[in-house]
């Protein structure tokens, strides 16, 4: 379905990201019922928030066309809207979700007292979720239900649905180059129930410090806190974790983000991956490989994972949290031989496995090939949103730098010398309703005086907000007086 009547207020070009897959269902009501049913669809979509204030409809003739239906049903249902206030249209601008319309309708939600609005959040961890398939995953979801026996209704095997599991190692061995055995596959709700899963392990092998990435992820020492581990930071340099502190540290495991660090974006060297497994053969120690970002990359292929250079040295982690979205709390977790039965054990004794038909659907995705084409779409809009977020801060920010590779969901942006001191730019910027994360949150390491590194998450949001957060921010360079 095209989306090319999603231009925002702003005049940008905006996401692809309006769920016109939500009014769908409307072609396959009965053909007397069609107008009204359109017409409640979009109603809803706008209520609930599905469709957000200011995003611009498809013309008329284009939906009508997406849907197959006539075009004066379109408009009828354009027009009704636009009277009830849900809708609003310019002579020749095209019609728009009203700003007012949620209110008006009575959105609950939207009325929940707020202590200060965000008008654009820049913070990392977020995907678009209006990219996520609904009505492909719709499919899925009727295609499993289907052909599922009442059998598979019942307790699942604590390692994951084999179908699932077999369809997780043949994409990552495809798209990661992960050497991935079905039988030593383990489901999991996301990489942080997989470190959760390896900190038991770990513990009940008598380890209690975990070496982390710093800067890393604040996620990574509460989930091993969650197990009994604690963390080490282990510095970063250019081409990954440093090999000197890491071999001081005396630690037996360390987690890593080789494919795009979070948060630094630095993309491990093959230097260093292979010094990194070198350690871990010298000292008998385990790598954990979290795959943050590892789908997407966007100036070259991307990089294999870690695992595959050697998978009796490296746990691999990942899940479809950034490709589909986190609320499906669904992930994977491949292991050292060795760690495979206590991992399976402790999985069993935690929730007795990952709900059935969610691994039946996410398999018949998988093996579908909807995964593969949701990536494509994924990298499509988020590789167009890295561009219009660097253009943005050369033009609007000039002297501001971003480092890191093309790669991910975030970008790391170093703004010009003097824009500091960074708390209290961060202040200015929640004054004027800008979210955004420093860089010295995820790490030990004291800031250079006045030099600003924000974290900006940038996939979540439409390249007309990009633009219009980029703006607000360079208007906070100088200090107020
Ligand atoms: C670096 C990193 N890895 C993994 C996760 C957790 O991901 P999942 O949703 O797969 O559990 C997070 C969550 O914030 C994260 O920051």
């Amino acid at each position: 379905m095209t989306a090319s009547g999603t231009n925002s207020p702003a005049g940008g070009r905006a996401s692809v990201s309006a769920a016109w897959e939500l009014l769908l269902p409307v072609a396959s009501a009965p053909a007397r019922g069609r107008g009204r049913a359109l017409q409640t669809a979009l109603r809803e979509a706008v209520r609930s928030g599905r469709l957000a204030p200011g995003t611009r409809l498809p013309a008329s003739r284009e939906l009508a066309a997406d849907l197959g239906v006539s075009r004066g049903l379109v408009t009828e249902a354009y027009e009704q809207l636009t009277a009830e206030s849900y809708l609003r249209s310019g002579r020749g601008s095209g019609t728009w979700v009203s700003g007012s319309a949620r209110a008006a309708a009575g959105g609950a939600r939207d009325l929940a007292p707020r202590a200060r609005r965000v008008s654009v959040d820049f913070r990392p961890g977020t995907p678009d979720l209006s990219l996520f398939p609904r009505s492909a995953w719709a499919a899925a979801h009727r295609s499993a239900l289907g052909r599922l026996p009442h059998g598979a209704l019942g307790y699942p095997d604590p390692r994951g649905l084999p179908e699932l599991r077999d369809a997780l190692a043949a994409l990552l061995t495809r798209r990661r180059g992960v050497v991935a055995d079905p039988e030593r596959l383990l489901v999991c709700s996301g990489v942080a129930q997989a470190t959760t899963l390896l900190g038991f392990v770990l513990h009940g092998r008598g380890i209690r410090t975990v070496g982390v990435e710093d800067p890393g992820s604040p996620e990574h020492t509460a989930l091993f806190a969650s197990a009994g581990v604690a963390t080490a930071p282990v510095p970063l340099d250019e081409e990954g974790l440093a090999l000197e502190p890491l071999a001081r540290s005396g630690v037996r495991a360390v987690v890593t983000t080789p494919a795009h660090q979070f948060p630094t974006g630095v993309a491990y060297s093959a230097a260093r991956r292979s010094r990194l497994l070198e350690w871990a053969r010298q000292t008998g120690g385990l790598v954990v490989e979290d795959d943050y970002d590892g789908d997407f990359r966007y100036d070259r292929a991307p990089v294999g994972s870690l695992q595959g250079l050697d998978p009796e040295r490296v746990a691999y982690t990942g899940s479809v949290s950034k490709s589909l979205a986190p609320g499906l709390r669904l992930g994977w977790l491949i292991a050292p031989a060795s760690m495979t039965d206590e991992l399976v054990d402790r999985k069993r004794t935690m929730d007795l496995g990952n709900p059935a038909l969610d691994q039946a659907v996410l398999a018949d995705f998988v093996s579908g090939g909807g995964y593969d084409r949701q990536l494509r779409r994924c990298q499509r809009a988020y590789r167009e949103r890295r561009d219009v977020l660097t253009r943005a801060l050369a033009e609007h920010v000039p002297g501001s730098e971003v480092s890191g590779v093309a790669a991910g969901l975030h970008a790391i942006a170093r703004l010009p010398e003097g824009w500091g001191p960074e708390a209290e730019f961060a202040e200015r910027a929640a004054g004027a309703g800008i979210a955004v994360r420093l860089l010295r949150e995820y790490g030990t390491a004291r800031p250079a005086e006045g030099c600003v590194r924000l974290v900006l998450g940038y996939a979540h949001l439409a390249p007309a907000d990009i633009v219009r957060g980029v703006r607000a921010l360079a208007g906070l360079g100088r200090k107020p007086s």
